[in-house]
């Protein structure tokens, strides 16, 4: 089951949106909040404000029969349709003056006495039975210069105050979903062009094919957080063309040295029929057959190890073995040759080293057999082991006219020769070192060597000196 992918300009967008969202309400709503109390703050001086108005008319009126007789000069100073309400009451609670029947709020707060100045902070906030909520400030007023006091009750509804909130509320509401809705747009415009980077570089990495691996993506042009990714796939495409380049040329190597043997066979059969022979000469043609057919099995055995030995299909068994010996073993085997060819061996070796008895002998066998074509007549051949600090390392050492610096950082490859006058003559394969290098991979260790001109050409196997 495969997770659906959405567009990332599309969750960016989103994104945008829902953040315009929080940040437009949270502003809205502090700003509502700081309005709610600048209103009320503005209601309260009001309240503070008419109220003395209301103080300065009584201290002009003769008695409080008066105020009863001309209700409308107090009563014109409060404006009943912006939710002022006013009772004036005498000291027994006979009413005045008032401009609603709502008698809730008279006295229902501490009053402030005559001689002292009201302020905002002694409003207070008062709900009625129909949950209308009104600001309300009592104080005594007195009458002209008597001493006579009557009380009035001062109060605001908050109508006015709310229905201005109300529209401002819904004010912040359009314009959070009209910023919302523009900083969408505008974020999935912005991110769609800064993606644009992206989809110029999967257009780049589109360009490569299998016929077409020279293509690289242009990390330099691309923004410092794609450079990363752009890097690291050009780092692939080098491995992969290199990979390929090696493989191609592993398979054109492979048809070619299949072809000398196979195409010797064939002639010196054809030849052989091209007229009747007698029963010696078809032995010589079998015999003669038979070692081509050895050495093409020899190389598809190699061939073979080494194809095992890249996709990790050999086990290695390694354990702790006695070097001497392991060398002596290989001398043995190379006894006849080295006689026949006049050619000396000597080893010097002590230690143990951690390793497959069969793979290492393999390896040093290998390297025997090139010293042993190599070495001139009367030559002597070293084979060696040392620990060091790490492991152990064997040597061969022979002497002859030596390898070309330019051929030494490719002689492990597989099928290399450095002289092609010897592998015209189907001679040698060119995989001996290949196998070496395969061999000493599965140890963890490496092979190296140093040659110098018509001197001593030094192979060295390092085995490292714990288990791998
Ligand atoms: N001791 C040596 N002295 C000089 N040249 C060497 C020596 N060992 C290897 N070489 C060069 O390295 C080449 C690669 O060696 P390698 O063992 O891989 O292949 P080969 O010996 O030619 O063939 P194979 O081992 O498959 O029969 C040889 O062809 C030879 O040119
Ligand atoms: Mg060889």
């Amino acid at each position: 089951m495969t997770k659906r992918s959405y567009s990332l300009t599309a969750q960016l967008g989103a994104l945008f949106a829902v953040v315009a969202v929080m940040v437009f309400s949270a502003v809205g709503f502090y700003l509502y909040q700081a309005l709610a109390i600048q209103l009320q703050d503005r209601d309260d001086a009001d309240l503070v404000e008419r109220m003395l108005q209301i103080r300065h008319l009584l201290e002009e009126t003769a008695s409080a029969g008066s105020i009863r007789l001309e209700p409308h000069r107090f009563l014109d100073a409060v404006d009943v349709s912006r939710g002022l309400l006013l009772v004036i009451q005498a000291k027994d609670g006979q009413v005045l003056a008032q401009n609603t029947t709502e008698r809730s709020f008279a006295r229902s707060t501490a009053e402030i006495a005559a001689g002292s100045t009201p302020s905002p902070a002694d409003t207070r906030a008062q709900a009625l039975a129909n949950g209308a909520r009104l600001r309300v400030l009592n104080a005594a007023g007195r009458i002209g210069a008597s001493d006579e006091v009557v009380h009035v009750a001062l109060a605001r509804t908050a109508h006015e105050r709310l229905a201005v909130l109300g529209e401002y509320r819904l004010k912040v509401w359009a314009a959070a979903i009209a910023g919302a809705v523009l900083t969408a747009a505008l974020g999935y415009l912005l991110v769609y062009r800064g993606l644009s980077k992206v989809r110029a570089l999967a257009a780049q990495a589109q360009q490569v094919t299998a016929h077409n691996l020279t293509i690289r993506l242009h990390a330099q042009t691309a923004p410092a957080e794609l450079r990363l990714l752009a890097d690291s796939f050009n780092a692939v495409l080098d491995r992969l063309q290199s990979s390929f380049s090696n493989l191609s040329q592993f398979a054109d190597d492979l048809a070619h040295d299949l072809r000398t043997p196979l195409n010797n066979l064939m002639v010196q059969t054809e030849v052989v029929f091209s007229q009747p022979r007698d029963s010696e000469e078809y032995q010589n043609l079998l015999s003669s057959n038979y070692e081509e057919f050895g050495r093409l099995a020899r190389m598809v055995e190699s061939m073979l190890f080494l194809a095992r030995a890249d996709h990790d299909q050999i086990t290695v068994g390694t354990e702790l073995l006695d070097v001497k010996r392991e060398l002596e073993m290989v001398a043995e085997y190379f006894d006849g040759v080295m006689s026949d060819a006049n050619i000396a061996l000597e080893i010097n070796a002590v230690g143990e080293v951690w390793a497959d008895a069969h793979l290492l002998r393999r390896a040093v066998n290998n390297l025997v057999a090139n010293a042993v074509r190599y070495t001139p007549s009367g030559g002597v051949i070293s084979l060696t082991a040392a620990q060091v600090a790490d492991g152990v390392t064997i040597s061969v050492t022979n002497p002859g006219a030596g390898i070309e610096p330019a051929h030494l950082p490719r002689l492990f490859d597989r099928f290399y020769r450095s002289d092609p006058s010897r592998s015209a003559k189907s001679s040698s394969a060119g995989l001996g070192l290949a196998i070496v290098k395969s061999i000493m991979a599965l140890h963890g260790g490496a092979a190296s060597v140093t040659s110098e001109r018509h001197g001593l050409t030094r192979f060295s196997l390092w085995f490292p000196s714990r288990r791998p």
